[in-house]
């Protein structure tokens, strides 16, 4: 009997050492709801020359959603800068995608903000993601400052 006792009691500490670890951690808690309503900015701007010289007529033109949220389709003139602000939700699936049309010459569909790619990358310069739009493609910086091709077209 004397034995059983020695060996109940150490179970019986780690059982609730184990119940104690699966408690949420206040903390984790804090920083997921500081991430679940930190506000994103999402930026394009039209860096494509321009055909035939023509500046007062669109040639560019930029239409994005998300599951919830129409942007509208928005005529951009030659160094136009277009910008509109996210939130990532609960479960960071949040998700905008652009249909971007240079007109008589390409398309594209991109990823314009994708939670689970960008929320911390695009925490480096004031919660701003930015695309250029060029000739040969649709570039991406998160500091304003080196500009990566992530979607030639
Ligand atoms: C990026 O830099 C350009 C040129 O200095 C500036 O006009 C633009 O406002 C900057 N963009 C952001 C999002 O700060």
């Amino acid at each position: 009997m004397a034995n059983l006792k020695i060996t109940v009691f150490p179970t019986l500490v780690l059982a609730m050492a184990m119940a104690i670890s699966v408690l949420p951690d206040p903390w984790a808690v804090a920083v997921s709801e500081n991430t679940m309503f930190k506000n994103y900015h999402i930026h394009v701007v039209n860096d494509l020359p321009l055909f035939r010289s023509r500046a007062k007529v669109p040639q560019f033109y930029l239409r994005c959603k998300s599951g919830d949220r129409d942007i509208g389709d928005k005529a951009m003139l030659k160094g136009e800068h277009y910008t509109w602000d996210t939130k990532v939700n609960l479960f960071r699936t949040t998700l905008f995608f652009c249909n971007a049309r240079w007109v008589n010459y390409k398309r594209i569909t991109f990823d314009a903000f994708r939670a689970s790619r960008d929320e911390d990358r695009c925490e480096e310069y004031h919660n701003s993601c930015m695309w250029s739009v060029r000739s040969d493609g649709i570039y991406f910086s998160n500091n304003n400052v080196t500009w990566t091709n992530e979607y030639p077209w």
